[in-house]
């Protein structure tokens, strides 16, 4: 992984500095643990009969996301890009039971997630859409929201401490009223309100395509320092191929239903996606004007 850090001591040699970095990778590697694994995953849509009348199907249901096999790593940013409709919402809420996932396809930590207490999974995999909908009311009673379901009242310091993380001014944000937010201050409360249910793993579709860029990189920052301090693992959707190489670990180019190529985010411009062009050649077409040049 490319976040290691040596520790610097002003007695330690280029040689010792040698030495400490082998054996930290070493360690680091054999560290890496699975945080979701994806066996097998196929997700079908129910098509409607006049979606089926229209488009000659007789009924029934489609393939959405067609046997897919992937590894997340903790404490790792993953970015999810491919054409539009190609499944990558869904395969983002497949991740916490807003779509729901065959059994045996989805673990998290080793666990069938279709076993677990579908609230407790909310809580541990928070979730960012493109748009923040925030509940009336202050900032602070947004973020109170979730702890309070579970019992737990948030003192004005722990909302503090949210909104700084959030990269917004506590003093300034904890009781403005929601309504008087921008989009970019409202998806960042809408971040702190995910945070305060202490999360594991954060999802993001699209958080930062209706944003401006500095609010865009506010995010961005946040992503960046939760994977630092707190070892959070990310797995982020973005049509940005800029912003997944700046923030993201690990790329999946999912394409029709289908994880076609697994990329660090450097290697993005090597993509071959044989599939895409064996499948359909439009696709190539279609990956190279929407993606690859944003
Ligand atoms: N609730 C739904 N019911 C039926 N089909 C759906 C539903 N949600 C998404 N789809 C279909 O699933 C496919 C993948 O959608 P989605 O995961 O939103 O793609 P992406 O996020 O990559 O644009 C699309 O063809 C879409 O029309
Ligand atoms: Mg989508």
């Amino acid at each position: 992984m490319d976040s290691i850090q040596l520790a610097e001591s002003p007695k330690t040699t280029d040689e010792d500095r040698e030495h400490l970095l082998a054996i930290d990778l070493e360690a680091a590697e054999s560290e890496v643990e699975t945080k979701f694994l994806i066996r097998n995953l196929t997700t079908e849509a129910v098509i409607s009969e006049s979606a089926a009348a229209g488009g000659g199907v007789g009924g029934g249901s489609r393939p959405i996301l067609k046997w897919i096999n992937a590894e997340i790593p903790k404490g790792v940013v993953v970015g999810i890009i491919g054409p539009s409709g190609s499944g990558k919402s869904t395969l983002l809420r497949a991740l916490n039971r807003l779509w729901e996932p065959p059994p045996h396809t989805v673990y998290l930590d080793g666990q069938d997630i279709c076993k677990l207490d579908v609230l407790s999974l909310r809580r541990k995999v928070g979730m960012l859409f493109q748009l923040p909908a925030l509940f009336e009311g202050t900032v602070a009673d947004n973020i109170r929201y979730g702890p309070q379901l579970r019992g737990k009242k948030l003192m004005d310091n722990e909302i503090h401490k949210l909104l700084s993380l959030a990269d917004l001014d506590p003093i300034s944000f904890i009781n403005k009223n929601a309504r008087e937010l921008s989009v970019g201050q409202a998806q960042r409360v809408a971040l702190a309100r995910t945070l305060a249910n202490e999360p594991e793993v954060l999802l993001l579709d699209e958080p930062t395509s209706a944003l401006d860029p500095i609010s865009t990189q506010n995010i961005e920052d946040c992503m960046v320092k939760l994977k630092k301090s707190r070892g959070m693992t990310i797995v982020m959707v973005s049509h940005s191929i800029k912003q997944i190489q700046r923030i993201a670990d690990l790329v999946f180019l999912l394409v029709d239903g289908e994880i076609v190529e697994v990329l660090k985010p450097n290697k993005l411009s090597e993509a071959k996606h044989p599939m895409a062009l064996r499948e359909n050649p439009s696709l190539a077409t279609t990956i190279t004007s929407t993606l690859w040049c944003v």
